[in-house]
Order: C-alpha cells, then structure tokens, then sequence
C-alpha cells in the first residue's frame, strides 16, 4: 500500500558527548545503543546464528508454537508499533497472524532498517509502513506524529528491554505507554533467569562473535569520533553477574595506555575496564511487577526453555 521512510539520526554531537561523558566517568562505560553501526547491527545477527547465542531462536520458537494463542489473547489490532526493530524479520510472523492496516518500525540504525523495511513493505502490499531511522530511547515522541489512529500494539521482542536497569526499563515502559495509546497493549520478550554457566557460554561464543561484536564499538569510535583505540589492546570480558541478575559485558585494557577520543585524552590504566552493556535476566514475576510499575495490566504470558513472552494492556 505505502512506504515511508524518515531518518531523524543521532546527532555526532550526541555520539561524541555520549562518549567523551561516558569515558570521564568511573568506571567508564559506553551506552550499548552504540553497537548498532552497519558492522555490529551485521554482527549482531551473526551472534543469533551461534550456537550458544539460542535468545532470539527460542523466542522465535515460541512464537511460532503459540501463534494462534498469542494472536487471540491480542485481539484486533490497527497497527503494529516495533521500536529496535532491525532486519524487520521477527514482527513477519505477528503480521501474518493479526492483518493490521499500519505497521510503523524504528530502529537507530536508519539505513539498515530502511532497507529491511522497503523489502518487508514489497512482500506485504496491502500494509502501510512507516520506518523512522531514530534513537527511540531519547526522541520516542518524533515517532508520535507517525503513529495512525485505531488500537495499537507495541512489539518489543528478543529481550532488548534487558539492557535497561530496573529504574530505566520502568521509564521506557511508560513511555511505551503513550505510544500505545489509550486502548493499546504490549507484546514483550525476555530473557529469563537460568543457569549461569548457560547464559555465560552465550556471551562468549567459541566463533569469537560477539567478542568481535563488543570490540566492534571501537572501531566505531575511531571512524566516527577520529580516534585511535587499538582493539588489540583490550579484552572482551563478559559474564554472568548473579546478584545483579545480569550478563555485564566489558572491555578490559590489557595495558596502561593512552587513547586519543574526539581529540580528547583518555587515559587507561592496566586492567581498567570499560563497560559497554547489561544484559538482564528475569523470573516473570519479576517482570510482571516491573511492567505493573510502569502502568501495565498483565494480560497473559507463555514461557518456553529459559524465555517468556508476555502481554499486557
Ligand atoms: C539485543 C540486547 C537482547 O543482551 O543479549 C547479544 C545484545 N549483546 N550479545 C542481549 C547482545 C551481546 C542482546 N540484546
């Protein structure tokens, strides 16, 4: 029927006083949503591939077993709102099963999504698309003037939502909220709770992925921020951390070194760590109470091998 196409993109100034605020700090840390250049959003769908990487498999699985289910607990919708939502493969599967008028994905990585969602918007010719290019963590309001009348659901799957701190992901939530609109609801995947040496193999893969993915953000700092980070000189370090009941993702310097980030000086110390991502884990009744604190009513859940998708109005 349509496709529309907006970029709002990250300002280099957002990226660079992100960075410089991130590396000023202690222990200095970098927010995740900086992985997603063209190179890591590739790397990240590699990392869905590994075979100790099963997150985004086994939701799909369940998605897949528990469709009819899922679509008749959802009920009627007018148009399917995806934030993060990448290579636009898994929101397929719910189009097919609900036949929404609209669909309206954003992800940071514009030109990516621009992409997967023309294709999506070819293969789908009687659906309206709107694909905004933006970071819907700051600006989630530029996509509201998108956003077409009718009952709304937001799709918010493969356990992104474990990137936010308790406090955050309560925020984002609510904000979630308004984009629903008054009688929307929210589909959600996460991660669940689960032995720690399974979570552990997850994030350091044996084909070196996501080590490859984690050391991939300096890359991008040295293109986009002219500097001169040595990937050699830092460590992918990740692991399960059970009392925070998360995976915390980290680069360790290998070396006292100086790194020069958008001409500023950055020093590092041997074994000084810069962190670049949480990945949270939760039981579902911790989540339910999460999504309660942001105003949600939990409609119904299903759960299959270390995983849970649940909705709520
Ligand atoms: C896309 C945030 C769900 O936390 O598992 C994968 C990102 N990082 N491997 C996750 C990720 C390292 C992923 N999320």
């Amino acid at each position: 029927m349509s496709f529309t196409f907006r970029n709002f993109p990250t300002a280099r100034d957002d990226l660079r006083a992100d960075v410089l605020a991130g590396l000023a700090a202690s222990p200095k840390s970098i927010p995740p949503k900086y992985f997603y250049d063209e190179t890591g959003s590739r790397l990240f769908e590699a990392i869905c591939a590994q075979p100790e990487y099963v997150l985004n498999r086994t939701e799909q699985a369940l998605m897949t077993a528990r469709l009819t289910d899922i679509a008749a607990a959802i009920g009627p919708v007018d148009c399917i709102v995806e934030p993060g939502a990448g290579d636009c493969a898994k929101v397929r599967r719910l189009l097919d099963a609900l036949h929404p008028a609209h669909l309206v994905v954003l992800d940071i990585a514009g030109a990516a999504l621009a992409m997967a969602a023309e294709t999506l918007s070819n293969d789908y010719p009687t659906l309206g698309v709107t694909a905004l290019g933006m970071d819907f963590i700051h600006d989630l309001e530029t996509a509201t003037p998108w956003l077409p009348a009718g009952r709304r659901l937001i799709y918010y799957p493969g356990s992104s939502i474990g990137n936010f701190p308790p406090d955050a992901a309560i925020a984002l939530l609510a904000r979630f909220r308004q984009l629903a609109g008054e009688d929307g609801g929210l589909l959600i995947g996460f991660d669940l709770k689960k032995d720690p040496l399974r979570l552990h193999a997850a994030y350091n893969d044996t084909a070196g992925i996501t080590a490859a993915f984690n050391l991939n953000l300096l890359a991008r700092l040295n293109r986009e921020l002219d500097a001169d980070f040595n990937q050699a000189h830092f460590r992918h370090y990740a692991f399960y951390n059970p009392v925070e009941g998360r995976i915390e993702m980290h680069l360790v310097s290998l070396a006292e070194q100086d790194v020069s980030v958008a001409g500023e000086p950055v020093h590092f110390t041997l074994g000084e760590t810069l962190h670049t991502e949480h990945s949270y884990k939760f039981r579902c009744d911790e989540f339910s109470a999460l999504a309660q604190t942001a105003g949600w009513q939990p409609t119904s859940e299903w759960e299959h091998d270390g995983f849970a998708v649940q909705l709520y109005r």
